[in-house]
């Protein structure tokens, strides 16, 4: 279940209802899924794919989304630095981002058009959109592992716009899963 802050207000939301209506009123999408049939968080990307086929044909209709591949990032993968760095600021999508956790951790923040900021901690079972448009920066947790499937529009379309305001700053990545108590970096 994935953990919701609401920053400014200082407000947690737990519970998938609480999470849910919560992260509607700032245009987010959260659901769980549950797979077709057990699958482990280390198959073959085919069979994640496969696992979920329902919920993400079900989200291909109402969303346009065309394709759909697992991304499996881990603290051994090449210049993964580099990559976090480009999406730990500020920034939006011509694409909205969807991303479905099947192993590992991730910590969204979103800064809603109604100025609240919000911290979404994601973990195994958690889908998350974050509409086009929508700002937001993104941090892994003391794990430094997140394999997810991702829902895309259009490929062309998922590259970072930075808004360069620094907010993001104001905020520490703060994760609170996995038995770790800890920051990121
Ligand atoms: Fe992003």
């Amino acid at each position: 279940m994935a953990r919701v802050t609401i920053l400014n207000e200082d407000r947690t939301l737990t519970s998938a209802e609480e999470i849910t209506a919560g992260l509607a009123g700032h245009g987010i999408d959260y659901e769980r899924w549950v797979p077709s049939h057990p699958v482990a968080d280390n198959a073959p990307a085919e069979e994640i794919l496969t696992a979920y086929a329902r919920e993400i044909e079900d989200l291909k209709t109402r969303g346009g989304y065309v394709t759909a591949d697992v991304i499996d990032v881990s603290p051994t993968t090449p210049g993964l630095d580099e990559m976090l760095a480009k999406f730990n600021r500020e920034h939006w999508h011509d694409e909205d981002e969807v991303r479905f956790i099947i192993a590992g951790h991730g910590l969204f923040h979103i800064h809603s058009n109604t100025g609240a900021v919000l911290a979404i901690e994601v973990e195994a079972g958690d889908l998350i959109r974050v509409p086009r448009g929508t700002l937001h920066w993104f941090n892994l947790c003391a794990d430094r592992r997140i394999r997810a499937i991702r829902l895309f529009q259009d490929t062309a379309g998922w590259t970072p716009h930075y808004t360069e305001s620094r907010v993001d700053e104001n905020f520490l990545p703060v994760c609170f899963s996995a038995a770790h108590f800890s920051m990121t970096t």
